[in-house]
């Protein structure tokens, strides 16, 4: 039996992962996993048992036993429950996204949140959306691409996003911690940000979200 297909997409905050993935996965009728969920999950949970983002042992402890619901909508992204509360808006504030980057450079974290993401691989496929689906965590994927955009591009998403939120937001600040980021997630030892050398690189600066759905779902043809 041939296992069930896995489409992984990568790329750095910001590069419009998050709502390609989503279409991609709603158009194919695939599963899909947010993977940066599980470390912003981790973050907030470690914050609310009060574990120190210093304290690895503790972290990948919380990491080993988080409580994650993945509840699927008919419409629009899953909810997302830890220990049984809803916790999706609180997951995408900036503080718990840079708290997960921190997290997230912990290999006993990385290692203990594995088995975790292989268990979204179920039929009739996968879309994975992540960092290191490609190179570590589905490394046989049938079809790996990467989307970046410039720091600037990705820095004026976010702000149109977060404004569209309601949240105050600053456009310099989000360009530094873009950039502060990055610098994190391509530089830690364990599980870099880096393309796979199997995958398709798509620079989507100037590019619309349509644009690039339908060149990732060109690249999966011989699935449909
Ligand atoms: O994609 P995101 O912004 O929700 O991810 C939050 C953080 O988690 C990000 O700074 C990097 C990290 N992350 C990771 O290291 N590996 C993944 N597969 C997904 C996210």
């Amino acid at each position: 039996m041939s296992p069930v297909p896995v489409l992984t997409i990568d790329g750095p905050s910001g590069s419009g992962k998050g709502t390609v993935s989503a279409e991609v996965a709603r158009r194919l009728g695939w599963h899909m996993l947010d993977s940066g969920a599980l470390y912003r999950l981790t973050a907030l949970a470690a914050l609310r048992h009060q574990v120190s983002l210093d304290d690895v042992e503790g972290l990948a402890e919380i990491a080993r036993t988080l409580e994650v619901e993945f509840l699927a909508q008919a419409q629009g992204p899953a909810r997302i429950m830890l220990e049984g509360q809803p916790v999706s808006d609180e997951l995408r504030t900036e503080s718990c996204g840079n708290a997960a980057s921190k997290v997230a450079a912990i290999p006993a974290v990385r290692e203990a949140l594995l088995q975790r993401q292989r268990d979204f691989q179920q039929a009739p496929g996968l879309v994975a959306d992540g960092r290191d689906m490609g190179t570590v965590v589905f490394p046989q994927a049938a079809v790996k691409v990467f989307l970046t955009a410039s720091a600037e591009e990705r820095a004026q998403r976010r702000f149109k996003q977060l404004k569209e939120k309601g949240m105050d937001v600053n456009l310099p600040a989000l360009l530094q911690e873009i950039a502060e980021r990055d610098q994190r997630d391509s530089n830690r030892s364990v599980a870099p940000l880096k393309p796979a050398e199997d995958a398709l690189v798509l620079d989507t600066t100037g590019m619309g979200i349509d644009e690039v759905v339908e060149s990732v779902l060109q690249a999966c043809k011989s699935f449909i």
